[in-house]
């Protein structure tokens, strides 16, 4: 079988793929034939930096992506039978960018009903968890005012479905580029850095463009206001900044699933590579502005969404 491998740390240009033995079934195993493949930040930035993790220095060659969906085709003696044959979202940090992964992981797999696409599973790696963290922490907060940078990300857009019904006073900053794209998903106003309203009471900043010049220019307005960056781990040059990362929690998941499937959350998704296109589609979701989540298929053709 195929499988896209990152065997230095010199970027995008030099992952390979590689033909690799097929896994077999082991009695602890469940093995899932991938369809859709997230293409997120964090594999280009580990495909850059050995520093991106701590592990990932000493493990190379891997086979690069976190998760995927995929089609259950085996499943071992001790494991759930009932998995043999469905679609699933499965959560593989180890590696998910191969024709088939075997996994012994029953809780990061996750079944999904007729009602959600391969597509909008497939993107919500990496996407609503994140943005989740950030609304507790906003909702638990007694700010008045709720900054939030790069909020058309994928993660942004989450972030603002989820805060629909705070009663805070939500600022997002959406570059003049981004704007209309925003506007399709989201009808509130948004700002730049220069022409943010006067506010008052009390203000957070919540980062997920992780641009160190918007941030200085932000805090020249708003001196005194914490920054939570889910980017950022730290910068000398910014004062006040913490940066939070999602915690896996399965039972956020299969929220988030039932959500979709209700159409009560909406998966902002841009575009899809073939497999033989993940380069192509890291330098595409890399270097465009965000227009959704960029995917990889393995069972379809190329296919831009509305
Ligand atoms: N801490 C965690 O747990 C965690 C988990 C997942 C992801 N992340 C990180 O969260 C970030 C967002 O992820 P995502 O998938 O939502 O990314 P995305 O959809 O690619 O969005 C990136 C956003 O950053 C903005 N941006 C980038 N450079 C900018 C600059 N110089 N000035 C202003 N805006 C800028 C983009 O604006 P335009 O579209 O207008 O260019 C866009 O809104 C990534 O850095 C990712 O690695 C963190």
């Amino acid at each position: 079988m195929k499988s896209i491998l990152q065997t230095n740390f010199s970027g995008i240009e030099s992952l390979v793929m590689k033909e690799v033995k097929k896994p077999e079934v082991t009695p602890d195993g469940i093995l899932i034939r991938m369809t859709t493949l997230p293409v997120v930040p964090s594999d280009w930035k580990r495909e850059y930096n050995s520093n991106a993790t701590a592990e990932l220095a000493d493990n190379l060659p891997r086979t690069i992506g976190i998760g995927g969906v995929g089609l259950v085709v085996g499943v071992g003696a001790n494991q759930d039978h009932k998995l043999l044959n469905q679609r699933v979202l499965v959560m593989h940090p180890q590696g998910s960018y191969s024709e088939y992964i075997l996994t012994t992981e029953r809780q990061f797999i996750f079944p999904l009903p007729s009602s959600i696409s391969d597509e909008q599973a497939a993107a919500l790696t990496a996407g609503p968890g994140t943005a989740l963290l950030l609304s507790h922490i906003i909702n638990d907060s007694d700010a008045d005012n709720i900054v939030v940078t790069g909020a058309n990300s994928v993660i942004g857009l989450f972030l603002l479905q989820q805060l629909k019904h705070s009663q805070k006073r939500i600022l997002p900053i959406v570059s003049p580029v981004s704007q209309s794209y925003f506007n399709k998903y989201q009808k509130k106003a948004s700002y730049q850095v220069d022409n943010l309203p006067q506010l008052n009471g009390s203000s957070l900043i919540f980062d997920l463009a992780g641009s160190t010049e918007l941030l200085l220019e932000l805090r020249k307005q708003l001196p005194t206001s914490p920054i939570t960056s889910i980017v950022i781990t730290k910068n000398s040059e910014i004062m006040d900044l913490t940066f939070v990362h999602e915690e896996f929690d399965a039972d956020n998941y299969r929220k988030f699933i039932q959500q979709v499937a209700d159409g009560e959350l909406i998966v902002p998704l841009d575009r899809s590579f073939t497999f033989d296109h993940v380069k192509e589609a890291q330098y595409y979701a890399k270097e465009s502005h965000s227009r959704g989540r960029v995917l990889i298929t393995l069972n379809k053709e190329e296919t831009i969404y509305d």
